[in-house]
């Protein structure tokens, strides 16, 4: 099969560390065609770090979609331009694989999930690269299997500093001055969120407050959620970006069941999955060198194109994302419970490599396992 025929539309901080590197691996997959940036500079930029030619970039994504050497575009903008583009590009007939979340706020949200039925024909794909990671797929692969029986609590806490620094996410001055509702917690939570549902299923009811304690950020830097599951079974999420420096803390999820316990934790390079069962015997898969799901999240988009596959990533799915979210910050406006719709989806289904027998054939990274 021909690579498929990709134009990069934003080509910043994502692009340069999350997509670039995982594209650079799939030229039988992808080949990046054109690119577009609004900044010149930036474009140039990007020409020079991935030795792709200048002349194929361009400062306006309209030209880059005029072209017809482009089957499909990844868009890869700030939050508020999202949506716009979005739509430009399955206009000019383009499948899309678009960055997260979807828009600003609940309008654009409906929005989005209006362009499913208004351009059928094209491949649409929300970045979740959760939905992707191996760990947490090993995780919800050993959920599925039974390992800690009936799950009736998750603690999940993710606490660090954040201020702008040179070169990473939060220098971005979009991100300092958000145009989107809950700031850190629509751009950095929907990632959270996925695990969340991803590992305990559907949110039936949310419990927020929150605290603007980070005067580096124009939005609440601190969110204590309560969570009850579709399943019944309940849990808490605590964000907290705060402007100071923490000390050094696990930032693990753990999912109590009635016949174990299992807990993520560690950062990129050394992720970490402990199964503890009831007679306390542990296994513990350890995962290094992933690249956090943005590999396999392009290989379930280029299966979709070229074969016609449904993709995990769907519109609906990064919507749900969004949701929770969104109705942890109306919980905190009108501090009271918000019920959600549970959504049809049926959850978050399991992405496993085309045609593999396992979870992580053919992917970045290596996998350990220990028993104890
Ligand atoms: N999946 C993830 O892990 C992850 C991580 C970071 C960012 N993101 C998402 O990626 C997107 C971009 O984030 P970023 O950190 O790369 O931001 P960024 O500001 O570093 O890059 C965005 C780029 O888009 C360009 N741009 C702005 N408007 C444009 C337009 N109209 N046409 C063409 N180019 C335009 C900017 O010049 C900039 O270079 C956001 O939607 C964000 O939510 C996802």
């Amino acid at each position: 099969m021909n690579p498929i025929r990709l134009g990069l539309i934003g080509t910043g901080l994502a692009v340069e560390h999350l997509h670039w590197p995982a594209l650079r691996q799939m030229t039988d997959r992808f080949v990046v065609t054109a690119f577009a940036d609004r900044s010149a500079e930036q474009g140039r930029r990007f020409a020079a770090l991935s030795g792709l030619d200048p002349a194929r970039g361009t400062t306006d994504h309209r030209e880059l979609l005029a072209r017809d050497d482009i089957d499909a575009v990844l868009v890869s903008v700030p939050i508020p331009v999202l949506y716009g583009i979005a739509r430009d590009a399955l206009a000019a007939g383009k499948h899309l694989l678009c960055e997260k979340p979807t828009g600003t706020d609940e309008e654009q949200a409906r929005a989005f999930l209006d362009l499913e039925r208004e351009f059928p024909g094209r491949v649409v794909l929300v970045g979740e690269n959760y939905f992707y990671r191996d760990d947490i797929r090993h995780a919800r692969a050993l959920l599925d299997d039974g390992a800690i029986g009936k799950l009736h609590l998750m603690a999940y806490r993710r606490a660090g500093q954040m201020v702008p620094r040179e070169g990473r996410f939060n220098s971005t001055p979009w991100r300092q001055r958000p145009q989107y509702r809950g700031g850190v917690h629509l751009d950095a939570g929907v990632h959270d969120i996925a695990q969340i549902r991803m590992l305990c299923g559907e949110v039936a009811r949310v419990h927020g407050v929150v605290q603007w304690a980070n005067s580096t950020i124009d939005s609440p830097s601190d969110l204590a959620l309560n969570l009850t599951f579709a399943s019944g079974a309940i849990g808490n999420y605590t964000a907290c970006y705060s402007e100071v420096p923490v000390p050094a803390e696990p930032n693990d999820m753990r999912l109590y069941g009635t016949e174990g316990v299992l807990v993520l934790s560690g950062p990129q390079e050394e992720r970490r999955v402990t199964l503890t069962r009831a007679d306390g015997t542990t296994r513990t898969d350890v995962f290094r060198g992933i690249d956090n799901g943005y590999f396999a999240e392009l290989c379930d988009f280029a299966d979709a194109v070229r074969l016609g596959e449904p993709v995990v990533g769907t519109i609906a799915q990064s919507v749900a994302n969004m949701r929770i979210v969104l109705a942890a910050l109306d919980s905190a406006d009108r501090a009271a419970v918000v019920a959600l719709e549970v959504s049809g989806e049926g959850g978050v289904p399991l992405w496993r490599p085309r045609g593999a027998d396992g979870l992580f054939e053919g992917l970045p990274g290596r996998h350990q396992i220990s028993e104890e």
